[in-house]
């Protein structure tokens, strides 16, 4: 009788998705802990990883993946990008995000949701028409309605802006579909979306790279968020993407500096998308700098007064975006090719042990 009650118990309990903010404890003592385990221990909320869908069939990669002990937070790195959620106009497809959130959810792991809107990887039918701005705010409403009302017990947070700031030495705001049909509102706009659409709570994020120092982007951005804090519009963090070069990496004073002009105007802070390029062919010296890089990173989040997690932007070297993007970099995680740890784990791993 006890035995079918359990046997009937089973499926529903194992099928039943726990919801928002939902992260097991970890069990303690552990003996070998993970970077997850003792960042909690010093004071985070996570430490996480990207995983993109092309890895899914990896065993070795997945175990790993799906460690809580190692990653208490997992961000999909492609998945859930406009051109994959919105292929055709007011059709919506979450298979390649759930393929990411659904594994990470039953094995107990936040999830930062990537985003909501960027001037890259949009679909065909986005970027070919020429839209009126009220056409375009409804196209913008609508695809972050849906997909956040997909995701909405999902996401501990929302990229609900993805670089929208230029390269350009004044920082000026980048010129692409959003800006030149609706103008700068569309990142307002896209924020008053999320915080309707996305479960209260949800912490809305602004995301980007090269604002990891003072300098005039960050200084930017930083302006922005002090106007949306006057007016009220909704933001909640700011992401330093932190996609770093061994060699030119800002120091752990100027990354300090960074998090504080954010954290000062009432927001928190999180470094989204680290990792610490190299010039190929690697060697162990190139490796140790590396590991210092993101060691020093790892500790400015630390130190710092509201930043709540670091996110590695996938943690195997096979997979990174960066040799593609980069030619002639490469191998800039934390595991290597052979799922052997490097330098960099373990430098990140006797930092956090020693906030302990
Ligand atoms: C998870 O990671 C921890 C820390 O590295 C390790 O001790 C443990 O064996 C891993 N668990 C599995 C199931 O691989
Ligand atoms: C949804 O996306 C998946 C993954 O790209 C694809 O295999 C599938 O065919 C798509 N579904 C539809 C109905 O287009
Ligand atoms: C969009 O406008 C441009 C310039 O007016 C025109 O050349 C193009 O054919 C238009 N595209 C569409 C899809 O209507
Ligand atoms: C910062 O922006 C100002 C113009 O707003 C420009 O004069 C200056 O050169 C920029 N600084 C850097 C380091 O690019
Ligand atoms: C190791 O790599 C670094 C950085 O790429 C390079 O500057 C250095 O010359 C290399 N050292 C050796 C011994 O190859
Ligand atoms: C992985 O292991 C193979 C076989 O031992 C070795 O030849 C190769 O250099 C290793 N790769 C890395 C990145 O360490």
């Amino acid at each position: 009788m006890k035995l079918t009650l359990l046997v009937a118990a089973l499926p529903a309990a194992s099928t039943a998705l726990p919801t928002w903010p939902w992260t097991k404890p970890h069990s303690k003592p552990l003996k070998y802990p993970g970077l997850d385990v003792l960042a909690k221990r010093a004071g985070l909320l996570y430490f996480g990883t990207a995983i993109d869908n092309v890895v899914l069939d990896n065993k070795q990669y997945i175990s790993i993946a799906r460690n809580r002990s190692e990653f208490g937070q997992v961000t999909p790195a492609n998945g859930q990008k406009w051109m994959y959620i919105e292929p055709t106009q007011g059709v919506f497809n979450y298979t390649l995000g759930d393929q990411i959130t659904v594994p990470a959810t039953r094995a107990g792991q936040l999830k930062r949701c990537h985003n909501f809107v960027w001037h890259n990887q949009l679909p065909e039918w986005l970027t070919s028409a020429n839209w009126t701005k009220p056409a375009l705010v409804k196209v913008l409403e609508n695809h972050i309605k849906h997909e956040a009302r997909h995701y909405y017990n999902d996401c501990y947070a929302w990229d609900v802006v993805n670089e929208a700031f230029d390269d350009d030495a004044a920082a000026s705001l980048r010129k692409d579909i959003w800006l030149d049909t609706i103008g700068a509102e569309y990142i307002e706009l896209a924020f008053k979306f999320a915080r309707k659409y996305t479960r209260p709570g949800t912490k809305l994020y602004y995301n980007d790279y090269a604002i990891e120092s003072v300098n005039n982007k960050s200084s930017k951005v930083a302006a922005m968020v002090k106007d949306f804090k006057k007016r009220g519009v909704p933001i909640d963090g700011v992401g330093l993407q932190a996609h770093y070069t061994v060699g030119r990496a800002p120091s752990y004073d100027a990354q300090m500096a960074a998090h504080k002009l954010f954290s000062r105007l009432g927001v928190e802070t999180a470094l989204t998308e680290l990792d610490v390029r190299l010039q190929l062919p690697d060697n162990s010296t190139a490796q140790a700098l590396q590991a210092q890089v993101y060691a020093d990173s790892t500790k400015a989040c630390l130190d710092a007064d509201d930043c709540v997690g670091v996110t590695v932007w996938d943690f195997w070297d096979p997979v990174s975006w960066v040799p593609d993007t980069f030619p002639g970099y490469g191998n800039a995680d934390i595991w290597d090719a052979n799922f052997t740890k490097k330098p960099a784990y373990y430098a990140i791993s006797d930092l956090l042990r020693s906030y302990d």
